[in-house]
């Protein structure tokens, strides 16, 4: 991977997606019937076998790539069984194993998360943690749908429980993740991360290098529910609002700039 030539985030979208309100209330409301891909069920099975005879806590590290992360985070927390999910088998065949006496316990899978998110809640999983690091962003906004707090999968995560921790380099991503959070009660600490952060995934790695910001959010998802209506409302109008003064300031255009004074 190209460590310092990655260029940041652009899109058309200024602000959080004022229709996340409206999708987080549609999708908490029905049930995700996409059929479970056989991978996706086998990779789930080879989970549930090991945590049958495993005690301790449960650590999630999805959209895990090539898996650097889920050994760091084995090695943090040795106690835990940490599970780094993927859909990619070309990014988890660069994994370089460490060994697991040194390194804590923790198993790479392949699977989709659309599916195995939902496995892990209909099996009543509790998970301690849940790493959601640079996940892919999808910054044209009619792509919404494909971030994770734009799918039908997302009620799914957030039932999941446990504390997440989100990064990215995009803010506008971990913004709305908290708007999304907040349409099901869930308060959220948004921050910058320190530039002097040891990188614990090669994304990471490669935005630092490049000079990008980044972001992370954190958040207890204990006692999830969706809020009223009202609120639903409420807060699709703020995001509106935010999206039409960010459209408006984008498109002043001074008599100073004009003339270039
Ligand atoms: C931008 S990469 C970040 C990888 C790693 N966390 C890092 O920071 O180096 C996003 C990862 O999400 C994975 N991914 C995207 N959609 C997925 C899905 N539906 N199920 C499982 N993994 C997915 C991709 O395969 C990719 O490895």
């Amino acid at each position: 991977m190209d460590t310092a030539n990655s260029r940041a985030i652009t899109s058309n979208q200024l602000g959080v997606h004022a229709d996340i309100p409206h999708l987080v209330a549609k999708y908490w409301q029905s049930t995700f019937l996409k059929p479970v891909a056989q991978h996706s069920a086998e990779a789930f099975a080879e989970v549930e076998k090991k945590l049958a005879t495993f005690n301790g806590p449960l650590i999630l590290d999805s959209c895990c790539g090539v898996g650097e992360s889920t050994a760091e985070l084995a090695r943090r927390y040795p106690d835990a069984l940490v599970v780094g999910i993927d859909k990619s088998a070309h990014r988890l065949g660069k994994h370089v194993f460490h060994s697991q006496s040194r390194a804590g316990e923790y198993l790479l899978v392949r699977a989709d998360l659309n599916d195995f998110w939902r496995l892990a809640r209909e099996a009543e999983w509790q998970p301690l943690k849940h790493f959601v690091l640079y996940p892919n962003p999808w910054p044209k906004k009619k792509h919404l749908g494909r971030r994770w707090h734009g799918a039908p999968v997302f009620p799914e995560l957030v039932r999941l429980g446990g504390e997440i921790e989100l990064r990215s380099n995009w803010p506008i991503y971990l913004q709305e993740f908290a708007l999304a959070l907040e349409c099901c009660g869930i308060a959220s600490k948004f921050e910058q991360l320190a530039e002097s952060q040891n990188p614990i995934t090669p994304f990471e790695r490669k935005y630092q290098a490049s000079k990008q910001r980044l972001w992370q959010l954190t958040a207890d998802l204990r006692g999830a529910e969706l809020v009223a209506p009202s609120e639903i409302a409420r807060l699709t109008a703020l995001a509106e609002t935010n999206a039409n003064v960010l459209k408006s300031a984008a498109q002043k255009t001074w008599p100073g700039d004009a003339c270039g004074t």
